[in-house]
């Protein structure tokens, strides 16, 4: 179930970037809801393999529903679990309600919620006819037959049709819209400033809570899109690829949270796959590190990894020396190369220059 407060600070639903492991750090670092990937609903129904990776995925509900079965044995344990597991949803793409219908079915013990896609921009979501192109107004009959718990929708190819799609989906039953403020025609989809101004007026006409989604870079973002829009909340998608502690307002050391992420794909195993891990690891250190001169050798680094223990050790030794982080021990009188390699400066908040030259940037 999820709450109205619940809706404050949502990790995006991100195609191979949602992992529980992923969604797990968001959470610590103040994400108040998080999505799943979009998945496939017929693939749920009929690939058993597809669909027993997604519970696995899914797994946290089953430790909430355990601890509550076991409240009696452990009442002080059980509200620890159930407090360190957030709410979750399940994002499913799709035009056909029945199958729709049937593939919610099969996961909606184990989420709190089941969203619906109406933004996918794709070229495999523009064959299938599913995602972003379902916004037209001839499919609106469509879309109110489905009748998901949320709705993530983009701006409407016809401007003016977005507020009356939002006021459709509300009548409909949907709990909440989420509106990614741009088209999903743009040329660089995720580029591009979104159009908040639609978002507040979205939120000015529903009774339903509405979710902003797009610009968000920094933390003072967050802060100015919920002012502006007035939203219920706001979602966050390649932003958090970067800085997974941005709901917390920390900019965090891109090794450290590496080595924490990879601590919960250690712990949850079988939730992340190692290509999936290492996207992670490099958005990490690409966030704050991209413009360092030994980034292009991590790249070509990572990409030679096969697994959590060589990441570690990739970051332990080699991306610590390039940072200069080792040389504390090394000796006064060592002229090796990475001596001479200008240290990075850390301000009292942890922050590399170069996240506090991105963020003048971006700002
Ligand atoms: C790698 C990646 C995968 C994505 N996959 C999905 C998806 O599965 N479902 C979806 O609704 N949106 C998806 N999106 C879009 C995001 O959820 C979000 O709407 C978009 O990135 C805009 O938010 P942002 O400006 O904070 O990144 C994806 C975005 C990225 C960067």
């Amino acid at each position: 179930m999820v709450e109205v407060e619940d809706l404050r600070y949502i990790a995006a639903p991100m195609v191979n970037q949602s992992d529980f492991p992923f969604r797990q750090l968001t959470r610590r670092y103040g994400a108040t809801l998080a999505y799943t990937q979009m998945l496939a609903p017929e693939r749920l129904i009929n690939d058993q393999d597809y669909l027993e990776t997604h519970l696995r995925d899914l797994w946290e509900k089953h430790v909430q529903e355990e601890a509550r079965s076991h409240m009696h044995a452990s009442h002080r344990v059980c509200a620890q679990t159930t407090r360190n597991a957030p709410p979750v949803v399940v994002q499913l793409c799709g035009n056909d309600p029945e199958t729709i219908v049937r593939a919610a079915r099969t996961v909606q013990q184990h989420c709190d919620g089941i969203d619906l896609n109406l933004g996918c921009p794709q070229e495999h979501a523009r064959e299938g006819h599913y995602g972003g192109y379902l916004l037209g107004r001839k499919d609106w009959p469509l879309v109110q037959s489905i009748v998901p718990v949320s709705t993530k929708i983009r701006l409407c190819q016809h401007a003016p049709d977005t507020l009356p799609l939002g006021t459709l989906l509300e009548a409909s039953g949907t709990s909440w819209v989420t509106l990614h403020a741009r088209h999903v025609s743009a040329r660089r989809r995720r580029q591009g400033v979104a159009d908040l101004q639609v978002v507040k007026e979205l939120k000015d006409s529903l009774r339903i809570p509405v979710i902003s989604n797009g610009n968000v870079r920094t933390w003072n973002d967050l802060q100015d899109n919920r002012t502006y829009t007035s939203a219920d909340g706001c979602m966050v998608g390649e932003t958090l690829l970067g800085n997974p502690c941005i709901f917390a307002n920390i900019v965090p050391d891109p090794v450290q949270i590496s080595l924490e992420y990879l601590e919960l794909c250690r712990e949850h195993q079988g939730c992340a796959t190692i290509h999936d891990v290492r996207a992670h690891v490099r958005r990490f250190v690409e966030h704050q590190c991209s413009r360092k001169p030994w980034y292009a050798k991590f790249r070509v680094a990572i990409n030679q990894t096969e697994s959590i223990e060589d990441i570690e050790s990739l970051l332990l030794t080699k991306v610590n020396r390039w940072r200069g982080k080792a040389r504390r021990i090394k000796s006064t009188n060592d002229n090796s190369s990475e001596d001479t390699e200008q240290k990075e400066h850390l301000d009292p908040k942890g922050r590399l220059d170069d996240e506090l030259t991105g963020l003048s940037l971006l700002g």
